[in-house]
């Protein structure tokens, strides 16, 4: 692959420099695939747009078959644009290979040289997002990206993934943190972790982060939440990792409204492609509430009585409550306490009838230290196995249920290019 040395954009703009009005697109990961110098000149002058301020935009070269190549052994961004020289009879056959490589998430606009109302047509039928003549200009590469992530009827980009404690230290802020950074280190995608525990959260601790600003400001606007007020007040605590992290202060209570959350959630999945949810460990109304409305919930629990007895009555009250919806997930924490009678983690998750997502030893040195650092399990331990696990909940919960990327079955497609696959 041929990298023409341009690194992502992921610099913010000075807050005001936004014009009134303008939509900008979300935080989203675009990589393109040029054929010709011309068309990565194209494509960086479309990436100084103002609306593009948020993108990380790679450029590379080899056309579709050197995209085809990329995602072979890579995770597929939120974007690709991807130029041909194709006649128009083989454009559609070289776009379903590269479908072939590609999550199902994954959204697709060529660059092409003919220009062919029938080749459009059958494109945008296959479910291409967009086809452009080149020559064209940089504002027609940003308009087209901006319809189709901003545009009124645009789909929320981002995943919502909410983790809940079964019992009070069972974890679950611990395995969200490590999630959030395992998609952000292995899909390049930006991840943002709401912190929803007001009054103890540990996000801002656990990443070594204590911003001024942070998630009661954004429930405290009293103007509307927009995107600009929203990344005023996230703070970024690593390459693709954004936090609102809670104020942890006792001057107030915190007593919350059901849908107080709402905004924030449903703005924060408009511009984020993946957003954790790290809640408290409690039923209130709005917690009830937010757990109804997300795309994914993960149970954490350790293989004790308490936790069981706990995990069950949630696992059976989020079932009823979201019936429709996608069921809850497992994940044991803690597992093998020396001298701790547990429950085995199969039986645990059979009798609370939710799928074993990941299990996760007891490791009080590890997990110790990275929580006096500040720092991720991955930071204070590179190859420790526990990150495969937190990586494999991580893809389970984003759509890609295959740990390793080069392991990825041709079941996957660019939406609708392969209408009677499996989306995933
Ligand atoms: N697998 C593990 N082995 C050892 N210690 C762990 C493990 N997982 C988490 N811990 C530690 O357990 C403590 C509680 O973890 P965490 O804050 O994630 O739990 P929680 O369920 O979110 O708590 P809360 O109920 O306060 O929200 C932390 O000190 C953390 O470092
Ligand atoms: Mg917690």
């Amino acid at each position: 692959m041929g990298i023409l040395g341009r690194e992502p954009r992921v610099e913010d703009e000075p807050e005001g420099e936004i014009a009134a009005g303008a939509r900008l697109i979300p935080r989203i990961t675009i990589q393109a695939f040029c054929e010709h110098s011309q068309t990565a000149d194209l494509i960086e002058s479309a990436a100084h747009d103002r609306r593009m301020s948020k993108v990380a935009l790679t450029t590379h070269n080899g056309g579709i078959e050197g995209a085809i190549e990329t995602y072979r052994s890579n995770p597929t961004p939120n974007l690709i644009l991807v130029e041909t020289s194709l006649d128009p009879d083989e454009i559609p056959g070289a776009l379903e290979r590269l479908a072939e490589v590609c999550d199902a998430t994954t959204r697709l606009i060529v660059l092409g040289h003919a220009n062919d109302v029938v080749l459009y047509r059958e494109l945008i039928r296959s479910g291409v997002s967009e086809y452009i003549v080149l020559p064209a200009s940089g504002q027609q590469i940003v308009t087209a990206i901006t319809e189709l992530f901003a545009g009124d009827g645009a789909a929320p980009i981002g995943r919502t993934i909410a983790f809940i404690s079964a019992k009070g230290g069972a974890g679950g802020s611990t395995v969200a943190h490590n999630t959030a950074w395992a998609v952000a280190q292995h899909l390049r995608q930006d991840v943002l972790v709401l912190d929803m525990d007001l009054a103890f959260g540990t996000t801002g601790l656990n990443f070594n982060q204590d911003p001024p600003h942070g998630i009661a400001d954004a429930l405290q606007s009293t103007q509307k939440l927009d995107q600009v007020v929203l990344d005023r007040l996230m703070s970024k605590a690593a390459n693709h990792v954004n936090l609102m992290t809670a104020p942890v202060s006792l001057d107030q209570t915190y007593d919350r409204g059901e849908r107080d959350f709402e905004q924030l959630v449903e703005l924060s999945q408009k511009t984020t492609p993946v957003v954790v949810l790290d809640l408290p460990h409690t039923w209130e109304a709005w917690v009830r509430y937010t757990l109804s409305t997300v795309d994914e919930i993960v149970i954490v629990a350790e293989p004790d009585l308490a936790n069981l007895r706990n995990a069950k009555n949630l696992a059976d009250a989020l079932k009823s409550l979201r019936p429709a919806e996608t069921q809850p997930w497992l994940v044991l924490n803690k597992v093998g306490v020396p001298r701790r009678p547990e429950i085995s983690p199969n039986e645990f998750a059979s009798s609370i009838e939710c799928a074993l997502l990941g299990q996760i030893g007891f490791d009080a040195a590890l997990f110790g230290t990275a929580a006096n650092n500040g720092q991720m399990i991955a930071e204070v331990s590179a190859n420790n196995r526990v990150n495969d696990t937190y990586r494999a909940i991580g893809m389970q919960v984003t759509g890609r249920s295959v740990p390793e990327a080069a392991a990825r079955p041709v079941s996957l497609g660019l939406p609708g290019l392969f209408k009677k696959r499996k989306r995933a």
